[in-house]
């Protein structure tokens, strides 16, 4: 079975056919992350009109890419929720139009899942492009040989970390997720990006602070963990642990602005810091997922997911953990169309297109 994931819930705009769930014949993504690089964030409105641009141009390529045309593909799967309602509604009205037009069966995808179900995707190496050019979006190949990696087995509990989730999530069988944890305000890409900004480096935040860090002494500054007791999560409070420390390395009052900080660092403090943030992010999330592990001890996986998970620190803190290939770790749409093929075979049934709805902040439990 060839479905057609389709993925627009931020600045990716995406499109991949992935057959089985398993074999990706194309992957395409289109990223933003230059256009707001300039800005520091996501603009929703840009992100909305950059994705109506790309939108076509990507599920052309992604179909090329397959070799296949519109009677090879059996099912169209698009990210419905949750997101930015602009991104979101270009995704799911240009899946609404094509499955009506194509006459093909239409899937709505929660992102976390989608998230999720990267870990059942073999190792992949996938092209990134700026958003005014596709040239850099070449096809990812799998052949059903290279299909070797061990799937994980349930019941498993998933780390949902990225850009906008933080969340613990038990799994007993395809398609079932229980939320155990959650933050209580940042998500913990969110800080990344947000201590990225105290320190001067570029967005997005994880990457930049991950290389960084390869250069800085981890245990430099010591930064507290928050106290949130059971499996919740809080990271706004590390953010603004980042920041009273550095003010105070640099010998500023509280009152001083932040985004003048970066002026007063050595290149070596800006390490130092990154190396020490990251460690103790990295802490946090393994603290939580030994207590979930305490909490669930007939747990056989542990699979972590969404952009946070490519962080090569928090993939050697977890050794024994599935992880996406580092590419599919942020938004692509061979996670969406992964996580559309076990929902077909948990039984779900395919939407109507004439009234597919957006939820931009609905929970994966629903
Ligand atoms: N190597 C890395 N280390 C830490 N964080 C990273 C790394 N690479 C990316 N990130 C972070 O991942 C986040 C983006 O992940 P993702 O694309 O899954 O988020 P999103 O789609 O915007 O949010 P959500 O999935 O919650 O809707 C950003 O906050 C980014 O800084
Ligand atoms: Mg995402």
């Amino acid at each position: 079975m060839k479905i057609l994931g389709i993925e627009t819930s931020c600045d990716e705009t995406a499109a991949s056919v992935v057959e089985d769930g398993v074999k990706i014949l194309s992957n395409v993504v289109v990223s933003q992350i230059d256009i707001f690089a300039e800005y520091g964030g996501v603009i929703p409105e840009v992100a909305a009109r950059s994705h109506l641009e790309a939108m076509m141009p990507v599920i052309n390529k992604a179909l090329l890419d397959a070799s296949c045309d519109w009677d090879d593909i059996d099912a169209i799967a698009v990210t419905h929720a949750p997101g930015l309602l602009g991104s979101l509604l270009i995704g799911t009205l240009t899946a609404r139009t094509l499955a009506i037009l194509h006459d093909k069966p239409l899937y709505a995808v929660h992102h976390l899942k989608s998230h999720v179900y990267a870990n059942w995707l073999p190792e992949t190496s996938l092209a990134r492009s700026s958003s005014d050019t596709l040239k850099g979006a070449r096809p990812s190949l799998r052949s059903s040989e290279n299909l070797t990696r061990l799937v994980p087995q349930f019941p498993l509990l998933a780390l949902v970390i990225s850009g906008g989730h933080t969340q613990i999530l038990h799994m007993p069988g395809h398609n079932q997720f229980e939320i155990i944890g959650t933050t209580h305000d940042d998500a913990v890409g969110e800080c990344f990006d947000k201590v990225a900004k105290i320190l001067g480096l570029p967005y997005p935040g994880g990457p930049a602070i991950a290389k960084a860090a390869e250069g800085g002494n981890a245990n430099r500054y010591k930064l507290p963990h928050p106290k949130v007791t059971g499996l919740d999560f809080s990271f706004s409070g590390l953010k603004t642990a980042v920041l009273r420390a550095v003010q105070k390395e640099v010998g500023v009052p509280i009152s001083y602005p932040s985004h003048k900080l970066k002026e007063l660092l050595s290149e070596q403090q800006i390490c130092d810091f990154a190396a020490s943030f990251q460690k103790t992010a990295v802490e946090i999330l393994v603290e939580k997922l030994e207590a979930a592990l305490k909490e669930f001890p007939d747990t056989k996986s542990v699979v972590v997911a969404g952009g946070v998970s490519a962080n090569k620190a928090l993939r050697e803190a977890l050794p024994e953990a599935y992880f996406p290939a580092p590419d599919l770790s942020g938004d692509n749409g061979a996670m969406v169309a992964a996580a559309s093929y076990y929902e077909i075979q948990s039984g779900v049934k395919p939407t109507d297109p004439y009234k597919l709805n957006i939820y931009p902040r609905i929970s994966v439990e629903n």
